[in-house]
């Protein structure tokens, strides 16, 4: 995601977009630029790579640059490495059209080849300077208005926007459209104010309005008009803001990392869009077309932390469709034992942040020893995105809180749809069962985000039943891979002692350590395992602990008489439950942590990126 700013009125435009944009650089810190028109003179467009510092620098603050009406981005590159070039705003020919956008446009390389058809050229490698030259298209084809043009653009465009412009037959004037992307605007006197959030706008207005899906918006120092998709003119009410700015960055969460649980869906969809074509899932733009992942004989998974969680989910799901052979090593072992590949081995290195120092050497060392590599990052342009031989960004957006949910979540939906193209590609899945899987895939964000709706039952649940001296988890297969992931969660920011345990496992040692009221998590999602993870259950609970079980629609009954609380999470694909079964994990986590006072998004000793050995 990024950030989007825009202003008209009577006060210099260039530093209310500066500070606009320093309000909003949680959502994206790659890149930055302005665009400030003075009256009639085409846009001044000043861009820099890299944070926002370097924008303020080179604008002495935006006082060196003329103007009342500009806009403004700070970016988290989507399409095209963090460059100069590629950072928006984004100019159409002869500056017809300039403009900032945030979110991903879908079809852009078809509007791309269409436009390039029609005589467009090219200079950002970005989807965003595709969809201006849209607009400029419309506008100067169909010879309407901007809001027309606006409006064609928005039914020929597939994918989400916060899309903001400037007209050059249109000075002091700025438009706007969105689509899933968030915008609001706000109006001051005699000016008006457009931003991803209302941090950019707080300290100039607390009135506000929040723009609706398939909206456009026109702003001037005199006012603002909103229109529908037909063009028509519609009303709106104005919102007071009575948040602080502290609040607002978060968008009225308390803490970044339960506004990013709420961002799963999000990321799930924008991370499974990104390979799915018309006709399916589809690689080739990654380098792996049919032929290269038919070479293909086994499978190593390296990576560390929550990454590695997912790289163990994936395994099971991998071996299951595809029948290939999967390994998962932590990262900082791997480098370390003189791995055994081949050139016909992928090695597959996940990281949020694509700088984690043993997943990149663990990258290194598979190069050297000749096996090809796949990075699945969070974070584009980023050292293992960059040495890998192929890339596979999730599309979770700027993850702040140390604790990863959205990113491991869009971790998991990338091994899912690499098994699944694999799965198809290799003849393990015909036609029928493919497209199932698919469905389930396409549906997983909805049915991954209803438990949000009882956050509440589950607040009371960590409260008073999991902040204990202890905490263990238990499950088989992807139910103790997803464990594992959940006891991450749970230590990393409540600082309590937590284990996550394959459940035939733990009679082997570790359930000397259950006690009288040892809250003990029960992961019971598998078909094929559950009677036997239950039986672990019992086990536990004969020796005292108080066992919750989280389980899948369908299983309730196996689970009502052995635990002592029942969390049930909608069914999907077995395959698919890890991406389920997780968030109320996360939450059980987050909400122990702030039933501790804790400090949520930055836990002690933790850094979000450990580019250190
Ligand atoms: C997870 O909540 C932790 N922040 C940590 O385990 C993290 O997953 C690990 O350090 C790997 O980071 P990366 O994905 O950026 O490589």
């Amino acid at each position: 995601m990024c950030g989007i700013v825009g202003y008209i009125g009577p006060r210099k435009a260039a530093p209310v977009l500066l500070e606009g944009l320093a309000k909003l650089e949680y959502r994206g810190y790659d890149s930055a630029g302005i665009a400030v028109r003075d009256g009639r003179k085409d846009p001044e467009v000043i861009k820099v790579k890299g944070r926002l510092k370097g924008l303020v620098e080179k604008t002495e603050g935006g006082e060196n640059v003329a103007g009342c009406c500009g806009i403004g981005h700070t970016r988290w590159a989507t399409h095209g490495e963090p460059s100069e070039t590629n950072a928006h705003p984004h100019v159409s020919p002869e500056n017809m059209v300039v403009g900032v956008h945030n979110g991903i446009v879908e079809n852009y390389q078809e509007l791309r080849a269409k436009l390039e058809r029609k005589g467009y050229t090219f200079y950002s490698q970005t989807d965003t300077e595709v969809l201006i030259d849209q607009v400029d298209y419309y506008y100067r084809k169909y010879k309407v208005g901007p809001i027309d043009a606006l409006a064609k653009t928005m039914v020929r465009v597939r994918g989400s926007y916060a899309l903001v412009v400037m007209f050059k037959d249109y000075p002091d004037v700025i438009y706007a459209c969105r689509k899933d992307s968030p915008m609001i605007v706000g109006r001051g006197d005699r000016e008006s104010f457009l931003a991803s959030d209302v941090p950019a706008i707080l300290k100039y207005t607390r009135d506000v309005y929040y723009v609706n899906n398939l909206e456009m918006v026109r702003l001037s120092g005199s006012g603002v008009t909103f229109f529908n998709l037909d063009g028509d003119v519609v009303d709106k009410d104005m919102v007071h803001i009575d948040w602080d700015a502290q609040a607002a960055e978060k968008g009225g969460f308390e803490h970044f990392m339960m506004k990013e649980i709420y961002e799963e869906a999000k990321a799930l969809t924008d991370t499974l869009n990104s390979v799915l074509k018309e006709d399916g899932l589809d690689f080739s733009e990654i380098g792996l077309d049919d032929e290269t992942i038919r070479s293909i004989t086994d499978i190593t998974v390296t990576a560390c932390g929550s990454a590695y969680h997912t790289g163990i989910v994936g395994q099971y799901v991998t071996e299951n469709l595809t029948r290939i052979p999967v390994r998962v090593e932590l990262a900082s072992e791997f480098r370390y034992r003189d791995p055994i590949l081949k050139p016909s081995t992928l090695v597959i290195v996940i990281s949020q942040s694509g700088e984690t120092a043993d997943s990149l050497a663990a990258l290194r060392e598979a190069k050297k020893l000749g096996a090809r590599t796949l990075a699945i990052v969070n974070v584009l342009g980023s050292s293992i995105a960059r040495e890998a031989d192929h890339v596979f960004y999730t599309l979770a957006g700027p993850e702040i809180a140390v604790a990863t949910t959205k990113a491991y979540s869009a971790q998991l939906m990338a091994l899912y749809a690499l098994a699944v193209k694999f799965a198809r590609v290799r003849g393990n899945l015909d036609e029928k069962a493919y497209k199932g899987l698919l469905n389930s895939l396409k549906a997983l964000p909805e049915i991954s985000s209803r438990i949000l709706d009882n956050k509440e039952k589950i607040q009371r649940l960590a409260a008073e039943k999991c902040a204990e001296k202890d905490i263990f988890y238990i499950g088989r297969g992807i139910d103790y891979a997803v464990s594992l992931e959940g006891s991450l969660k749970f230590k990393e920011i409540s600082y309590i002692h937590s284990e996550a345990y394959a459940a035939g496992e733990l009679k082997h040692g570790t359930i000397s350590l259950i006690e009288d009221g040892t809250p003990v998590i029960g992961v019971v999602t598998q078909k094929n395992t559950a009677e036997k993870t239950v039986s672990n259950m019992v086990e536990c609970r004969s020796r005292g602990a108080y066992v919750i079980a989280v389980t899948r629609e369908g299983l309730e009954d196996l689970v009502t008489k052995t635990a002592d609380y029942v969390l049930t999470v909608p069914a999907t694909d077995d395959l698919f439950m890890a991406s389920v079964t997780v968030v109320p994990l996360q939450l059980i986590a987050y909400y122990v942590s702030v039933s501790k006072g804790l400090d949520v998004d930055k836990p002690r000793n933790l850094a979000k990126s450990v580019t250190v050995e």
